[in-house]
């Protein structure tokens, strides 16, 4: 419960700090079509399981959106097994497993999904809820959210 907590307040902060963010890592504050690899030597994949506990961990938080009424109607009518494949080679492109992400960039993926601020928090604290459950370290959890944010950019259309 703490972890929880503590992981969404981690994810607001990050969240409401992308500006000054993006200013201070420049050469972290990519489209998605560029997601940065943001560690080489494996261990970070490693603290998710590699391949199969990505797998494992979208199939989770696909689960949970669908369940949230704050995301769900995003979710509910698209291919979730190509969502969950695309996101599964993203997040292992920034993780460092040696993937090189295959789907669309993020800004033409989001542009007609009317993604409101509070949409992107709370698939945010959606994300943390399915990382705690599985008992992603709360530190590789933060390096993966830190890489994410920037990406508002491209995803977060409405005021
Ligand atoms: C950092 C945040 C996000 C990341 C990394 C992300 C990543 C992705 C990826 C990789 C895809 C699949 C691309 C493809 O099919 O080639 C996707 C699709 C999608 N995303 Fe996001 N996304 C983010 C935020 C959001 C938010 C906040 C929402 C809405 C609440 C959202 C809703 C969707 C929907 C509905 C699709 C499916 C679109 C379709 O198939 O037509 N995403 N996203």
């Amino acid at each position: 419960m703490k972890s929880v907590s503590l992981g969404v307040m981690a994810g607001m902060l990050l969240f409401c700090s992308v500006p000054a963010f993006a200013q201070t890592h420049p050469a972290s504050a990519p489209s998605a079509a560029t997601a940065p690899v943001i560690s080489s030597d494996g261990k970070l994949y490693a603290d998710f399981g590699g391949h199969d506990g990505l797998v494992a961990l979208m199939d989770d938080f696909m689960v949970i959106l669908l369940a949230d009424p704050r995301t769900k109607d995003f979710f509910v009518a698209v291919d979730q097994t190509r969502v969950k494949v695309e996101l599964v080679s993203q997040f292992c492109q920034i993780l460092g497993g040696g993937c090189t992400y295959t789907g669309k960039d993020m800004k033409t993926v989001h542009a007609k999904l009317g993604v409101h601020q509070a949409d992107f928090l709370a698939l945010v604290e959606d994300l943390q809820i399915a990382m705690d459950r599985k008992h992603i370290p709360f530190r590789a959890q933060n390096q993966l959210l830190a890489a994410l944010a920037p990406q508002h950019r491209d995803v977060v259309t409405e005021p």
